[in-house]
């Protein structure tokens, strides 16, 4: 149960699960932000998006988008390239709040490539829907073809459920296994990848990860995220609408982060575990049933 008072110039976040917290860890950490008090929606139920029907998780995401702007936030932050690739325009057509959405770094690592890579290519990690998204092919021809640098698209289907496993062994295990099948450069050569894009907001726990496969593999590559970008994107928004908070409106900055899904409350035990493991952060936990 969320309580309007509480709601009152904060900021609604939203993903399909975890990935977006590591987006909320960036929100947090600005220091422009501090006097922000931010709610953040896990769709658990419907996890993972990425591997689910266009349609159906398009109108999905709507329906969160107008939940979200009726209980009364003030700002929505869209912490899933999944979302944003399939519906940022549609709801920034039909919420009036400020929407700030997320966009893998394609722009940052064709920079990378273009200045200092030796063979003008980059890799982008992503789900499924997003690569075959209208929105993200636009990015590539927008960013990547005008300056003649390759993009090597790779679906990672099964990866975003496998970083909420909650049993870290076998979590683990299906993270490795995942990340040998979808790192396998062999195919692609990693020699010719002058920069990797995270372009799913749950990879961005497993950054360490990738990067002790690539570097076995001799080659220390740039492992990009937005997820900076977007608070900072974020800040711009709030001064623009005149709606950053003043200082000292939060009393207790331990109440600062507040985490609900849709899963049971069961459930949203076991989740607050992960979650704690990975954000490291105070967060309070409830089950809204949406
Ligand atoms: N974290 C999301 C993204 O950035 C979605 C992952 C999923 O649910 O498939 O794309």
């Amino acid at each position: 149960m969320i309580y309007q008072s509480e709601i009152k110039n904060s900021i609604a976040v939203f993903d399909s699960g975890l990935g977006g917290l590591s987006v909320l860890c960036d929100l947090c950490k600005l220091p422009e932000l501090a006097n922000e008090k931010f709610f953040y929606f896990a769709d658990s139920k419907n996890l993972p998006y990425g591997d689910k029907s266009a349609k159906f998780i398009f109108e999905r995401i709507l329906q969160i988008a107008v939940f979200l702007e009726n209980l009364g936030f003030k700002a929505l932050v869209i912490a899933c390239n999944t979302a944003t690739a399939l519906a940022a325009d549609e709801i920034r057509k039909i919420v009036k709040i400020p929407v700030i959405a997320i966009e893998p770094a394609i722009k940052p690592a064709v920079e990378i490539s273009k200045n200092q890579g030796e063979h003008k290519t980059i890799a982008v990690l992503a789900t499924n829907l997003t690569i075959q998204s209208e929105r993200y092919q636009n990015l590539i021809k927008k960013y990547a073809i005008t300056e003649k640098i390759n993009v090597i698209s790779i679906a990672c289907c099964g990866l975003a459920e496998s970083i909420e496993i909650l049993e870290k062994t076998q979590q683990q295990q299906q993270i490795n296994l995942l990340l040998n099948k979808y790192l396998n450069f062999d195919n692609y050569n990693v020699n010719f990848v002058d920069a990797i894009v995270l372009g799913c907001t749950h990879y961005i726990w497993i950054k360490p990860q990738i990067s002790e496969k690539l570097h076995k593999k001799n080659k220390q590559i740039p492992i990009l995220d937005t997820g900076k970008a977007v608070a900072l994107q974020l800040y711009k928004k709030l001064v623009e609408n005149n709606i950053l908070n003043q200082k000292n409106s939060i009393s207790n900055q331990e109440n600062k982060c507040y985490f609900f899904s849709n899963i049971s409350p069961k459930k949203i035990a076991e989740l607050n575990l992960v979650a704690n493991n990975l954000a490291n952060m105070k967060i309070h936990f409830f089950h809204e049933n949406f």
